[in-house]
């Protein structure tokens, strides 16, 4: 079964970049990609204002963007963001996974930023059209993919506070490789005890680009300490475990699998749906529900906790290895990565891959 959305797509003008990357230097970057520092040929486009609605759907020349420094969104951030990956079967097809979930949040996330909404079959068709004008860019090997990364921003000329009258959405594709430099191996994570992500009524939920700014000091605080990703708690008893700079966070204890649940303040993780959904498929019991730090460091203390992961579009699924703290750290740097972790992530990559069966219908062709 495969992803059917009814779909009555815009027409995409088309303008072919003079001066694609020749077939070698595209070789090379596919060979090692790593993540996010590598762009395809093209772009999509689509304006918006309050009253054309949106309009001009194009797919162009990747190049900068020509913006007036009054931009609304150079200003007060209105920006948001989604992350997929289109991978290539062993048979030639490019598929990707669950976009229409993330057609979904980007128009929750819209919604919170005061942003228009974009319609789920123009968020689909920009996909395929992406996909049409850079195939010669999804690599083949391994667990590469193209990462898509659709984004919108408030491009009206206006210093006044507030909605703008005009957007913009585009997007871009990046040939990746793992997220973390040093592949799948586990990860020690950083709890940040001065910082919080997102506050209650703010915008967690959201995936905006604020959100990641904010996390980028405490991130710091991260890779100074030998840590990989920063943890953030809940902002109001700093007690709970809320989730990581860019990731959701699983614990397993048994057979019983624990998340934070989406209060609001967590973003509503696509993995992390599917995580919970392969999890249940296997019998195991998935709770959704508050999570305290003190739950985890006696968890581990007392052996009840046998793994933790992390888990997201970019780094899939990653086995973390300990938490660490100023004055504390409970895990072991060292420990190897959990066998139901590592399981999970074989079975969600194998149905990614169009290796194993997509019974929950998850898969959505772009190329065709
Ligand atoms: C993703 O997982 O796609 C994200 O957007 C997170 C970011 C840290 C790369």
């Amino acid at each position: 079964m495969t992803l059917t959305v009814a779909a009555a797509a815009p027409a995409f003008s088309r303008l072919p970049s003079s001066s694609p990357l020749s077939a070698e230097e595209r070789d090379a970057i596919l060979a090692e990609p790593g993540f996010g520092r590598h762009f395809t040929d093209h772009m999509v486009a689509i304006d918006w204002t309050e009253d054309a609605g949106w309009h001009d759907a194009r797919v162009q020349p990747y190049g900068p963007l020509q913006m007036d420094p009054a931009s609304a969104v150079l200003h007060y951030a209105q920006e948001i963001f989604e992350g997929l990956k289109a991978y290539r079967h062993a048979d030639g097809s490019v598929w990707t996974f669950r976009p229409d979930m993330n057609a979904r949040r980007f128009q929750r996330s819209a919604r919170r930023l005061a942003l228009p909404e974009l319609p789920v079959e123009d968020f689909l068709a920009s996909l395929s059209e992406i996909v049409a004008a850079d195939a010669a860019w999804i690599p083949t090997g391994g667990e590469h993919s193209l990462y898509l990364r659709p984004f919108m921003i408030a491009n009206e000329t206006f210093l006044g506070v507030r909605p703008a009258c005009r957007a913009a959405y585009f997007v871009i594709a990046s040939p990746a490789g793992p997220y973390f430099s040093g592949g799948v191996t586990p990860v020690s994570i950083w709890l940040s005890t001065e910082f919080s992500r997102a506050g209650r009524g703010g915008t967690g939920a959201a995936k905006c680009g604020g959100n990641y700014a904010a996390s980028l000091l405490p991130q710091e605080e991260a890779a100074a300490n030998g840590c990989s990703q920063v943890l953030f708690l809940d902002a109001e008893s700093g007690r709970h475990v809320d989730e990581l700079g860019g990731m959701n966070v699983f614990f397993v204890m048994g057979d019983r699998l624990v998340t934070p649940a989406t209060s609001g303040s967590i973003l509503e993780g696509v993995t992390r749906d599917s995580v919970i959904q392969l999890a249940r498929d296997r019998g195991l019991v998935v709770q959704e529900r508050d999570f305290t730090l003190d739950e985890w460091r006696d968890g581990v203390e007392s052996g009840r906790i046998t793994e933790v992961f992390a888990c997201g579009t970019a780094a899939v699924i990653t086995p973390i290895a300990q938490v660490k703290g100023p004055d504390f750290a409970f895990g072991e740097a060292d420990a190897p990565a959990g066998e139901v972790t590592m399981s999970l992530r074989q079975e969600l990559t194998d149905i990614q891959y169009g290796r194993a069966e997509d019974r929950h219908g998850w898969l959505y062709r772009l190329d065709s």
